[in-house]
């Protein structure tokens, strides 16, 4: 028997490192998804295939599912397995093949919303309904049990799909009825370290927290203030707000040279605004530029280096691709 599910990535809008300390975040899921394949085996071994990060052919015994050293590339899979067996009660073995539109290093969420595939095939092919934040609660559960930190917004997003306005850990998962913004999104070229950059600014808190508390709480009134502005389609105002956003994050000393660059480039040519996008360090920067000035936009962010990646917004969440396949031995 076997099922095929998948899950969008994400881009972070408006809220980065913040939200990790309860305030909030605004988050789209994108066009790009992961695509996860089940297939249930007769034998209790728990195989798994992901040739966009060299993973073929991985295998274990069902019963040392998340025990010992695991390659990054199925530490995910292997930990959402565990926690969903632990739950309920899966057997006897499962064959998993995952592929992405999308690289694992844009920092467009590649760990959770296979997460999220992984438990969404499983429980379906179990015949479990499970809801939308059983879903998420259990999958947020593996992203901690793995990096100890994080906000749970992209598994939200992978889940859920849309634009969200999110609160830590989903104590506020509201979607925005907001289709067809359009970003011009370019790639630094280097992956961030997220977990890195989360601890960066914990120490910077511990050492300065007036400061830092200020500006998660700038941080936040802006983020309402967008929300506002988006369902108003007020995309000036937003972008001057993705301006304001930038620099509290580079307050917070997560941008890098790269990065302001490609942003300053975009805004030269006369985009709205242009901020990083997820955890800084790397990964992505977003701009917002009137219809006419997109090119023009995009091309700036080529000439300073960076890649431009074609992005939709408010993509779908979790979604069975292709139904359960019985195999039925020939008569
Ligand atoms: C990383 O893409 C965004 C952060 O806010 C971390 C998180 O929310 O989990 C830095």
């Amino acid at each position: 028997m076997n099922i095929t599910v998948s899950a969008p990535g994400k881009l972070m809008l408006f809220g980065e490192h913040a939200v990790v300390y309860g305030y909030p975040c605004i988050v789209t899921a994108v066009g790009q998804r992961m695509r996860t394949t089940v297939d249930l085996l007769d034998t209790p071994d728990f195989i798994v295939d992901a040739q966009d990060v060299d993973i073929i052919s991985y295998k274990k015994k069902m019963t040392e599912l998340g025990i010992g050293a695991m390659p990054k590339g199925v530490q995910f899979v292997e930990i959402a397995l565990a926690n969903f067996s632990k739950k309920y009660q899966l057997q006897p073995g499962i064959h998993i093949t995952m592929t992405s539109e999308f690289s694992s290093q844009f920092g467009f969420g590649s760990s959770s919303a296979s997460t999220v595939c992984v438990i969404q095939a499983c429980a379906a092919l179990m015949g479990i309904n499970i809801s939308k934040k059983e879903l998420f609660d259990l999958s947020y559960q593996t992203v901690l049990d793995i990096q100890k930190t994080g906000s749970g917004f992209d598994v939200a997003a992978a889940v859920y799909g849309g634009i969200l306005y999110y609160l830590t850990g989903g104590k506020v998962i509201e979607p925005l009825a907001i289709k067809n913004i359009s970003f011009v999104v370019g790639y630094s070229g280097s992956k961030s370290d997220t977990p890195a950059m989360i601890a960066d600014v914990a120490w910077k808190r511990e050492r300065e927290k007036v400061k830092v508390e200020r500006i998660f709480e700038a941080i936040a009134t802006l983020t309402d203030d967008a929300k506002k502005k988006m369902e108003e389609r007020d995309w000036e105002r937003v972008g001057t707000l993705m301006n304001f956003n930038q620099e509290y994050l580079r307050d917070l000393g997560v941008s890098t040279e790269k990065l302001e660059a490609m942003i300053a480039a975009a805004k030269q040519v006369g985009a709205w605004g242009a901020k990083l996008s997820g955890a800084g360090g790397g990964d992505c920067m977003i701009a917002l530029a009137p219809s006419d000035k997109r090119k023009v936009v995009e091309e700036a962010v080529i000439k300073a280096g960076g890649q431009v990646i074609d992005v939709s917004v408010s993509a779908e969440g979790v979604k069975i691709e292709k139904p359960i396949q019985e195999f039925k031995a020939k008569p």
